[in-house]
């Protein structure tokens, strides 16, 4: 995917998190939403492509913008598909707390592609480039994690493992604690701790367990553009959204998805934060200036950037 459409779409979540950053804190989860939503599409139809939503806010009749099949930019240009998350934790915007990202990925119709992800759970394990090959979601996470420390170089109490905070993953964090590791407990927002875990920096080695599949799609895209692993199974809650996903994903549901059966070829995955996280600084205001970090992935150029921007907020 050409890079110049990297600033295109790093351009739409600086948008989105800039217009969404007036409502950190402010307790109103969905006009947080709502402010998210409608930059990123305004954004997103100044582009010079004829693109369609292929993860978004949900389903046309539950969702009025961003919908999946809805049509964004100028209708001149290539055929892209986008997958996106205007909002990536909207309780962590709403209160204030760490981690809410915008995010989007997005590939050329015939360049590459994204899996048109049901709206149910996936069982995620995302490791960086030096776990790659090492890690297998099948087995105990004891084993996993003892894996990892081999493949890092580091005892296992100097990893540490990102996991949602929920009753669902007791016995996981439990087992990941006896191993000896270190859980980072997230109230939400495992999105953002995925991409963490590819950056060497962030001092998190893997993201374990169950979230939503559409923010699985999105960090595999960012997975392939990193060159680490992920393995997924997606999980459903009943039958009607098992037969869901009979229809947009077909084959073995039960299967383990690898990082190219999510997202394969050439993708752009553009994240910027909201409010301050273990990824990416959150806006900040200065005498009339926001400032914004944003981290830009390319899988054909394989170039991983951090960009920091400043924008004028008075005119
Ligand atoms: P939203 O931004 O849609 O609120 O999602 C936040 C999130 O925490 C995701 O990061 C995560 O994948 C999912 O929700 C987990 O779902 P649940 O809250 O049902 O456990």
């Amino acid at each position: 995917m050409h890079s110049s459409f990297d600033l295109d779409f790093l351009s739409v979540t600086e948008a989105a998190a800039l217009n969404c950053a007036r409502w950190v804190g402010k307790g109103q989860r969905d006009l947080a939403d709502d402010a998210a939503c409608s930059a990123m599409r305004s954004t997103l139809n100044e582009l010079a492509m004829c693109g369609t939503i292929v993860i978004g806010e949900g389903e046309r009749d539950e969702a009025p913008m961003l919908y999946i099949g809805e049509k964004v930019g100028n209708g001149e240009g290539p055929s892209v598909q986008i997958a996106v998350d205007p909002l990536e934790g909207t309780n962590l915007c709403a209160n204030g707390t760490p981690n809410a990202i915008s995010v989007l990925a997005a590939t050329i119709e015939g360049q590459g592609q994204l899996m048109h992800a049901p709206d149910c759970y996936m069982e995620k394990l995302v490791v960086g480039p030096e776990c790659r090959g090492v890690i297998d979601i099948t087995v105990p996470p004891r084993v996993n994690v003892r894996l990892m420390g081999k493949a890092l170089g580091k005892d296992t109490d100097e990893l540490t493992i990102g996991v949602l905070d929920r009753p669902r993953h007791d016995a996981l964090i439990a087992e990941v604690r006896e191993a000896g590791a270190r859980v980072h407990l997230i109230p939400d927002g495992d999105l953002s701790v995925a991409i963490a875990a590819l950056d060497p920096d962030a001092g998190i080695d893997a993201l374990m367990g169950i979230g939503g599949a559409p923010e699985g799609v999105i960090s595999a895209a960012a997975v392939l553009c990193c060159g680490g692993e992920m393995q997924a199974r997606l999980r459903f809650s009943n039958e009607e959204q098992r037969e869901r996903a009979a229809k947009m994903v077909g084959g073995d549901l039960d299967r383990v998805f690898s990082t190219e059966d999510l997202a394969t070829g050439a993708v752009v995955v553009v994240a910027t934060g909201i409010t301050s996280g273990d990824l990416l600084k959150g806006v900040r205001y200065r005498r009339g200036l926001a400032m914004t970090e944003s981290i830009v992935m390319n899988s054909q150029t394989g170039i991983v950037r951090r960009i920091e921007s400043q924008h004028l907020t008075r005119s």
